[in-house]
């Protein structure tokens, strides 16, 4: 049940950019919430679609046919990753901002004047501008959900004073991309419902570390991106059948009625979504593997993958924010108390007394460590930390990081 060091090592060859070396030294890869490096099979995914299926929807001719049925199992899979009954609830597109415009504009063609929309200071600007543009046509009113300054936790008592009869829709993210924040979706879904308010999560910084279960959170729409959870770049989005089929979605007159065809427009990315099926069955293995259960249905299988996935980056991020307390100079924002790490996803950021963001990142770059500056689009919450316009550090595990690479960071900020 437990990723072991074996377990890990295994996991890593898999990665072909895990062999990368920088100055001599094995690349540290801590930029993982701006996107995660990805198994070979994911590659080969992409590879052999373009190599032996290449071809457009719908045709009566083999590679067609073969390409259609790849579809069908990605969209199977991506159920699967998200607790979807319906994978024509699944909808794949560029990216998840896309998406989320898309989504948003056509929602908001619903809303009138004095309609209400909730969004947070916390969330990632992608969760944040696509509903107030919507909601700036609509002439509705955007409301924003204050952040608690001493943990960077989203304040739940605002959000509730901010719901009321008038509330269409709650945008708010599963996790924060910049501090690792978990919220608590499924009261917030709940208390959204109470006064008939849909809600739509940004499950982007979710997906990477931990289960997504759209049924059990209670939410009407969620969006990520494969980017993230090591796939290749696209995007995905998830809503209610009912919703989906009712709404005034974008389309062009010839692109079909039903799901999930109307909010896919245009050709996709069939490469890429080859490649979102392999990710997904990577995941699962992850699973098979720590249970030794190789019959695991995938979403049992997921299930313990990330159960084991967990454990191990909470133990990551315990080692990295314990040796961190001890660098002069070091300020981390969110969540550090070693008994409330279930509410954090293993990402931080953190600024320095004498060095800006951009020099810590050029120099642990230089080091081999790959980390990202400023404030990843988590704007509000940079703005309302006083970080801009240089913004943070942001560190960011996942589990193919490794106890010797967060060893390796701290040598380095040591050394500072
Ligand atoms: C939490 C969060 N939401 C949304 C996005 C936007 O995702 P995409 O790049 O797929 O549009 C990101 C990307 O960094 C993110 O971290």
């Amino acid at each position: 049940m437990k990723l072991t060091p074996s377990h890990v090592d295994a996991l890593r060859r898999q990665f072909p950019a895990l062999a990368r070396r920088h100055a001599g030294s094995p690349v540290v890869y801590l930029d993982g919430p701006a996107g995660t490096q990805v198994p070979q099979r994911v590659i080969n995914a992409i590879a052999d679609y373009l190599e032996n299926r290449n071809a457009n929807h719908g045709g009566l001719f083999a590679t067609s046919r073969e390409s259609d049925a790849m579809l069908d199992a990605a969209h199977r899979a991506v159920a699967d990753l998200l607790g979807a009954e319906d994978p024509e609830t699944i909808i794949f597109g560029p990216n998840m901002t896309t998406l989320t415009f898309a989504l948003s504009r056509a929602i908001g063609r619903t809303w009138k004047p004095g309609d209400e929309v909730v969004v947070t200071r916390l969330d990632h600007d992608a969760n944040v501008t696509p509903w107030v543009r919507a909601a700036e046509d609509a002439g509705a009113t955007v409301r924003t959900v204050e952040v608690h300054r001493d943990d960077c936790t989203l304040d739940l008592d605002d959000l509730r004073s901010k719901l009321n009869a008038r509330t269409r829709l709650v945008a708010v993210g599963c996790a924060s991309n910049s501090v690792g924040t978990i919220n608590p979706v499924r009261n917030i879904c709940r208390w959204a419902h109470e006064v008939g308010a849909e809600v739509f999560l940004d499950a982007v910084h979710y997906v990477p570390h931990a289960l997504v279960d759209v049924q059990d959170f209670g939410c009407d729409y969620l969006a990520c991106s494969a980017y993230k959870f090591f796939g290749p770049h696209i995007g995905v989005l998830w809503g209610r059948r009912e919703r989906l089929e009712r709404l005034p979605a974008y389309k062009v007159r010839p692109a079909p009625d039903a799901l999930p065809g109307r909010w896919m427009t245009g050709t996709q990315n069939h490469e890429c979504i080859a490649g979102v099926l392999a990710a997904v069955e990577y995941l699962a293995d992850v699973g098979r593997a720590t249970t030794n259960h190789a019959s695991l249905n995938r979403r049992e299988a997921l299930s313990h993958a990330y159960a084991a996935i967990a454990e191990y980056e909470r133990a990551l991020v315990q080692q990295l924010l314990t040796g961190l307390r001890e660098i002069d100079g070091v300020t981390v924002y969110g969540i550090t108390r070693d008994d409330r790490f279930a509410e954090r996803m293993p990402t931080l950021s953190l600024t320095h007394t004498r060095h800006t963001a951009s020099q810590l990142a050029q120099y642990l770059g230089e080091q081999g460590v790959f980390a990202w500056h400023g404030n990843y689009y988590a704007l509000g919450l940079s703005e309302f930390l006083g970080r801009e316009p240089e913004g943070m550090l942001r560190l960011g595990l996942v589990h193919y990081n490794t106890p010797e690479e967060v060893e390796r960071v701290l040598t380095a900020m040591h050394e500072l």
